[in-house]
């Protein structure tokens, strides 16, 4: 079954929303395979998002990003990757459909509620990056 990481971002974490975000998954099909709220340090937000680091936003999403914990989890599921991507909605949360994650809970593009893989191939990594295999079930 296809595996997708989502990552509820510092913002919706202090909002306490976790559990509406989670919500969402589950109830469109979404099964969490694994989760875990941790505090990102500023080397591993630097490394888990190392594929910006040349774009001008990169130093403000690692700040943001370290602002306070996260959530992060495994979404298993027919098409898990792109059924992701569908409820977060668009990065930028004024561009997001109603009724999508970012449009509900997120406030600007840095600030925007969760990230979700943006491939299959990137979702084996970034799970990786953030679970061992003992902790996916
Ligand atoms: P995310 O899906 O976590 O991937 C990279 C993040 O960079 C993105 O969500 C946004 O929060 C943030 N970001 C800030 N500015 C931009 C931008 N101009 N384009 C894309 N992502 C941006």
């Amino acid at each position: 079954m296809e595996q997708t990481l989502s990552i509820i971002k510092p913002d919706a974490v202090a909002k306490g929303v976790i559990g509406k975000i989670v919500d969402r998954f589950e109830s469109n099909g979404l099964r969490i395979a694994a989760a875990k709220k941790l505090q990102l340090s500023q080397a591993e937000a630097e490394s888990f998002y190392a594929v910006h680091s040349e774009r001008p936003f990169f130093k403000d999403l690692v700040e943001f990003m370290i602002s306070g914990p996260v959530f992060a989890m495994v979404l298993e599921g027919e098409g898990a990757m792109a059924k992701n991507r569908d409820l977060m909605g668009a990065t930028n949360p004024q561009e997001a459909e109603p009724g999508t994650i970012r449009a509900d809970f997120a406030d600007s593009i840095d600030a925007n509620a969760v990230h979700g893989s943006d491939s299959v191939e990137n979702a084996k990594n970034e799970i990786k990056f953030f679970f061992c295999d003992r902790e996916i079930v």
